[in-house]
C-alpha cells in the first residue's frame, strides 16, 4: 500500500499562520498534505528536523541574474543555486538584461533558458519601455511573468522611462500591479556633474541624493493614484518615502533589501564601491527609519536586489564602478541574524519573505505554510553561528557585500515542492526548477 505521506518533516518549529510550535509537516505529491502530530510510519522517508524552524519557502523578488547577455557576471545556474544554497525557493527575475526582456519572444526564451538549469522556481519581469508600451497589456497576461517593471531612474543596463506623460500611459495598460525603480532621472542627470570627473564612491549617495528618491516615489503614485492602478515600490531607501508610503497603501506596496536594513553610508569607506548600489546605502537615520517602517507593517515584503558585478568590474574608478551587489544567497542569514538582534520577530520575517511577496504578486500556491500549498519550505538553524565570507559565494560574482560578518541563524535546508534540493550546505540532485505561477494568469 502506498504511503499517506511521500515525505514528512518531524519535530520542527513551524511557523506559520498559527505562529510558531511544534508542528509535523506531511507531504504529498509536491503539495502540504498535513500539518500537525504525524506518526512517523505514514512517511516514506522520514525527515528529522528536531531542533530546527521550518519556515514557508523563502521568495526573493527582486534578483536580477544577468542571462542572456551578461553570463560572466551570472546565469540562471549559477544564481539559482546560489538562491538554493541560502534557504530561497523561488526568484522573481528582473528585464534589465541583454537584451532587455521587453517583448514575448524575450520572455520565451528566459524561461526555456532556465528548463533544467534552475534550481528553484522563477518568473521573469518584462521590462516597461517606450518602445512596448502599448503591447504591455498583453505582455502581462503572459505565464511565467509576475508583471511589468519600469526604471525611472538609469541604472545598470539602458530601460529607462523618464517622462510622465510615457509612465501614465503605461499604467494604462493592463490591470496587474506595475512594479518601479523610483529614482528621478532628470535630477540624476543634473547632478551627475558632482561625479563626473570622478569622486569618492562614498559621493554615490550625495549624486542620488534623497530628494532624487523622494521626487520619483511622489511622482509614480500621483500618477498611479490618477489612474486607479496597484503599484509597487522597490527598494525603498528613506525614511521621507516612508512618510508618503504610509499614506497610499490602498494602492502602493513597499520593499525594502536587507542591505539597506544592515549598512549605512560607512561602509563606503569600509568596502569601497562594493557597497555601491541604485538606489544607494544612506546614512544611519534612513536605516532606522526603514527599521520603523518594517515594524509598522508598511513594508509589505524584503528583496535582495541582487545584482552582481565581477571584482574587476567593480574595480574600476568611480563612478565607471557598476552599481549592484549580490544578495539572494545572504538574504535569509540576514534577515535571521536581525531576528536574533531583537529587530523583528521570527513571524514578521517570514511575513516579509514569503507571505509579502506572495500577496504583492498575488504568486498562486506559495509564500504560506498551508494544507494544499506547494511544499516549499526554508528549514533554519536560527542559533547556528557562522561568519559569512566571500568563499561561501557561488554567485560568478564570488564576493559578498557583507565578508566577514559574524550571523546567528543560517540556513539547513532548502526544499521545493517537496524535493529537497539544498541540505548541510550542499545542493541535492539535479535542477527541478520551474515557471511561479500567478492569481492574475492562471
Ligand atoms: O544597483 C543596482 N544594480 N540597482 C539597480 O536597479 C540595477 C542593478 C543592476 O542590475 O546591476
Amino acid at each position: 500500500m502506498s504511503q499517506r505521506f511521500d515525505l514528512i518533516l518531524k519535530g520542527g518549529i513551524c511557523v506559520n499562520h498559527n505562529g510558531i510550535g511544534e508542528a509535523d509537516v506531511g507531504i504529498k505529491n509536491g503539495k502540504i498534505a498535513a500539518l500537525g502530530s504525524l506518526s512517523a510510519d505514514d512517511g516514506a522517508s522520514v525527515m528529522d528536523v528536531t531542533g530546527l524552524h521550518v519556515l514557508p519557502g523563502v521568495i526573493d523578488p527582486q534578483v536580477h541574474f544577468r542571462e542572456p547577455g551578461l553570463e560572466h557576471k551570472e546565469d540562471f545556474a549559477s544564481g539559482t543555486a546560489a538562491a538554493a544554497l541560502g534557504g530561497v525557493t523561488a526568484l522573481l527575475e528582473m528585464p534589465n538584461t541583454n537584451p532587455n526582456t521587453v517583448t514575448t519572444a524575450d520572455l520565451a526564451d528566459k524561461c526555456r533558458r532556465a528548463k533544467d538549469r534552475a534550481w528553484t522556481d522563477m518568473a521573469f519581469f518584462i521590462g516597461g519601455s517606450m518602445e512596448n508600451v502599448e503591447q504591455l497589456g498583453d505582455l502581462e497576461r503572459e505565464p511565467a511573468t509576475p508583471g511589468v517593471k519600469v526604471f525611472m531612474g538609469s541604472s545598470t543596463g539602458n530601460l529607462l522611462v523618464e517622462d510622465d506623460t510615457t509612465l501614465a500611459q503605461i499604467l494604462t495598460q493592463g490591470n496587474r500591479r506595475v512594479t518601479f525603480h523610483c529614482e528621478d532621472e532628470p535630477r540624476l542627470k543634473e547632478r551627475f556633474r558632482l561625479v563626473k570627473d570622478g569622486a569618492h564612491v562614498n559621493q554615490h549617495p550625495v549624486w542620488r541624493d534623497v530628494e532624487s528618491a523622494v521626487k520619483a516615489t511622489t511622482r509614480i503614485l500621483k500618477l498611479a493614484k490618477g489612474a486607479k492602478r496597484r503599484i509597487h515600490v522597490l527598494h525603498v531607501t528613506t525614511g521621507e518615502e516612508m512618510e508618503i508610503l504610509k499614506g497610499y497603501k490602498d494602492i502602493a506596496t513597499v520593499e525594502a533589501t536587507p542591505q539597506h536594513l544592515t549598512l549605512t553610508a560607512e561602509a563606503y569607506d569600509r568596502i569601497g564601491s562594493r557597497a555601491q548600489m541604485n538606489p544607494p546605502i544612506r546614512e544611519a537615520r534612513h536605516r532606522e527609519a526603514l527599521w520603523k517602517a518594517v515594524n509598522e507593517g508598511i513594508v509589505d515584503c524584503i528583496g535582495s536586489d541582487h545584482a552582481p558585478h565581477t571584482i574587476e568590474e567593480k574595480a574600476q574608478d568611480y563612478p565607471k564602478s557598476p552599481a549592484g551587489m549580490p544578495g539572494v544567497q545572504t538574504l535569509v542569514p540576514i534577515m535571521l541574524n536581525h531576528v536574533n538582534e531583537g529587530r523583528l520577530s521570527l513571524e514578521r520575517m517570514v511575513d516579509l519573505t514569503s507571505a509579502g511577496p506572495a500577496r504583492v504578486y498575488s504568486i498562486a500556491n506559495k509564500g504560506r505554510m498551508a494544507v494544499g500549498y506547494d511544499a516549499d519550505f526554508t528549514i533554519v538553524d536560527l542559533k547556528r553561528q557562522q561568519t559569512i565570507e566571500d568563499k561561501w559565494i557561488v554567485s560568478k560574482c564570488g564576493w559578498t557585500p557583507y565578508d566577514g560578518m559574524k550571523v546567528t541563524g543560517w540556513p539547513n535546508t532548502t526544499i521545493l515542492r517537496g524535493n529537497v534540493i539544498m541540505h548541510d550546505g550542499g545542493l541535492i540532485d539535479t535542477p527541478i526548477g520551474t515557471a511561479v505561477k500567478f492569481l492574475e494568469t492562471l
